[in-house]
């Protein structure tokens, strides 16, 4: 790992920016010595801060015991009862906010649907009456696979009410990705639709659910949502239509209370294996930490238009779509398609129409659109914001000072949150009427939250210097193991340092106490905020006929963050030809899903090894980058692979 000290790098903090008077006079945690005082005492008593925080829930029956910590397996809330659902829906859908709206929902092509709390409420009831007879349990799994329509939400919270286990898939995955998660989940149930609208097309998601199901046999009800109208083959039996499922059932539902450990849901996530992760939340503890988060982090509050751009497909749908703004009884918009449908102006209009004021979207998007140019956002009334918030990746402080500026006019402070899959909640974040603002920095821990830079030796790093981010106390939405795999969680998340969980991040914390986060340390790419494992793009690639060998590395892009390029050896025989590149890049998008296709792939007769025969990734992605090697190669067991590897990357442009 680098140790370099922050001194030799380009500094890149630039102006720091206090939180707006206005913003602090109104904001829970309003001054930076109400942050400490609290931060100070969270730390000491962590369970005091997280048994207030989860009495802002509904429970069923009161716990007996905070925490029962067995490292690296955590319970919280042991002994209470609740239905996360209910909390989500029923008591808002109960009180004065029956009549506010929930969810307003934009689809691509300009269709609209609002929801309020009284109507989530019926079609979850609806929906999850219609789950029940076609005989799903509680502890049964069931895959969703769905486009960005408010039904994907609903299929959740019906889950979450009869304590089903959902496990959703983005809906760009393909059909083995889904087989694969079929099969490690043991799904009983799919929920999908005919397709979703992306770009002005259809993409269509019936046909790879019936692709997956031809591998995995064991899912005995398929629910389908009519979005498109295009053509989908429904087998007898087997497939039934959402609107025909939920016609013959009733829109009230009583709800039963689970143990605040239940499993809530299992959401696959990527590592450096080859084999996608389980990573499986629970719900009492899951749900208190991702309300809190709103609740001080995007300060949520009753008249504000919360809008998060992710999908429902990834954590931060889950978390910060699904249950976090719901629990909190939030207004938020749900939007279907592409950002730049028809045009890099889409998000901005949707802000002016819906008013929205608290508006959560990746640093990938705030590239994409600094690209586009400033007249898109120039063009709309923007002046409903008063919150911004960046999530997946670093996010670079030209693109932080961009989005500061031309979307949030200089006024909205910037939350810049980092957190994973695993964390279930956000982490690390500025509190927006307390924290000075640096561009690039995630600032503080939340409360509650011990987080630390440590350098391999197990020690704190100084001011500066970079090291491996840990988590030094457990936390209640945090992952409580992998999905048949305890052995590996505990492997993959708490063997670096005993009973720490290590993050798999670089990180480096100023003397003022703010972390800056650099990036994973594992083989694991951020495309565009999205995980991808480099095995499971090389293992796709290797089980191509023509292919022998395959290395892949996350390459520097101004847009994505980090592109994906491919280094391929061929079979002998097989003729290097630029239709097979492109096979190859269709292939992989075929077997895991449009987001790994590689944007590089360089055919290599061979691939830079140790003696030991381990590929040396570190040395493509210098080559990729830079286009030479500098560094020690001395451990290189063939030198003149690099040779020409660096011949066909200067003669050869990126394909
Ligand atoms: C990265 C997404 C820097 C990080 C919520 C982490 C970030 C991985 C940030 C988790 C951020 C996420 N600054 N890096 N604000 N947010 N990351 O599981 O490398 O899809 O480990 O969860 O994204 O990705 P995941």
């Amino acid at each position: 790992m680098s140790t370099k000290p922050a001194s030799s790098r380009k500094s890149s903090v630039g102006k720091v920016h206090l939180p707006p008077k206005a913003f602090a006079a109104k904001a829970r945690i309003g001054s930076m010595a109400a942050y400490e005082r609290l931060y100070r005492e969270s730390i000491k008593r962590p369970t005091d801060f997280w048994a207030r925080e989860a009495k802002d829930l509904q429970w069923r029956k009161p716990w007996t015991k905070t925490l029962v910590w067995k490292a690296p397996f955590a319970k919280w809330f042991v002994g209470g009862k609740l239905n996360v659902c209910e909390n989500c829906v029923d008591r808002h859908a109960e009180g004065p906010r029956r009549n506010k709206a929930a969810i307003l929902w934009e689809g691509e092509p300009g269709d609209r649907r609002t929801l309020t709390y009284g109507q989530l409420h019926r079609e979850v009831c609806r929906f999850a009456n219609a789950l029940e007879a076609a005989g799903v349990r509680s502890g049964d799994r069931v895959l969703i696979y769905m486009p960005m329509v408010p039904e994907a939400a609903i299929a959740m919270l019906a889950c979450a009410r009869i304590g089903a286990v959902h496990n959703v898939v983005f809906g760009g995955f393909a059909a083995d990705a889904i087989a694969d998660r079929l099969e490690d989940s043991g799904a009983t149930t799919v929920v999908t639709a005919d397709g979703g609208w992306r770009r002005g097309k259809v993409v269509a998601l019936k046909p790879a659910v019936d692709e997956a199901l031809r591998r995995y046999k064991h899912v005995k009800r398929v629910i389908v949502l009519r979005r498109c109208g295009n053509p989908v083959d429904m087998r007898a039996k087997r497939d039934t239509w959402w609107h025909d499922a939920t016609a013959a059932v009733s829109a009230r539902h009583t709800a039963r209370a689970f143990d605040s450990e239940h499993p809530l849901f299992m959401l696959y996530t990527s590592g450096s294996t080859g084999k996608p992760k389980g990573i499986l939340h629970t719900s009492g503890g899951y749900l208190t930490g991702t309300h809190a988060t709103c609740k001080y982090v995007f300060d949520l509050r009753d008249e504000d238009v919360y809008w998060c751009t992710a999908d429902v497909g990834w954590i931060t749908g889950h978390s910060y779509i699904v249950y976090g703004p719901l629990a909190i009884g939030a207004t938020q918009v749900m939007y279907e398609g592409a950002p730049n449908f028809p045009d890099f102006g889409r998000f901005w209009k949707i802000i002016e129409d819906h008013g929205v004021s608290v508006f959560y979207t990746a640093p990938t998007a705030i590239r994409a659109f600094i690209r586009a140019g400033d007249h898109f956002p120039a063009a709309a009334d923007l002046s409903s914001l008063r919150l911004l918030g960046s999530v997946g990746e670093p996010i670079n402080p030209e693109a932080w000072n961009w989005y500061h500026r031309h979307i949030g006019g200089g006024r909205c402070p910037i939350v810049d949150t980092w957190w994973q899959t695993e964390t279930g909640a956000v982490m690390i974040a500025p509190i927006p009427g307390a924290t000075p603002l640096k561009p690039g920095s995630a600032a503080r821990p939340f409360f509650g939250i011990d987080a630390a830079v440590l350098d391999d030796a197990g020690r704190e790093c100084p001011p500066d210097q970079e090291g491996r981010l840990v988590i030094r106390k457990p936390w209640p939405s945090m992952a409580r193991t992998i999905h048949g795999d305890p052995a590996r969680f505990k492997k993959t998340y708490w063997s670096d340092y005993p009973g720490l969980y290590t993050a798999g991040d670089g990180a480096r914390r100023d003397k003022d106490g703010d972390f800056r986060i650099i990036g994973r340390l594992d083989d694991v790419l951020n495309v565009s905020g999205h995980r991808l494992g480099t095995a499971e793009i090389e293992s796709a690639l290797v089980a191509h006929p023509a292919v022998a060998e395959a290395a892949v590395i996350g390459r520097p892009d101004d847009i994505k963050g980090q592109a994906v390029a491919a280094f391929v050896t061929l079979k002998t025989g097989v003729g290097e030809t630029s239709a097979l590149k492109e096979e190859l890049r269709r292939h992989v998008a075929g077997v895991i899903g449009a987001i790994a296709r590689p944007d590089d792939l360089v055919f290599a007769p061979g691939l830079p090894k140790t003696r030991s025969g381990k590929i040396m990734r570190r040395l493509l992605k210098e080559l990729i980058t830079t286009g030479s090697i500098s560094g020690n190669i001395t451990t290189l067991e063939d030198f003149t692979v690099i040779d020409t590897l660096r011949e066909r990357i200067g003669g050869e442009p990126t394909p």
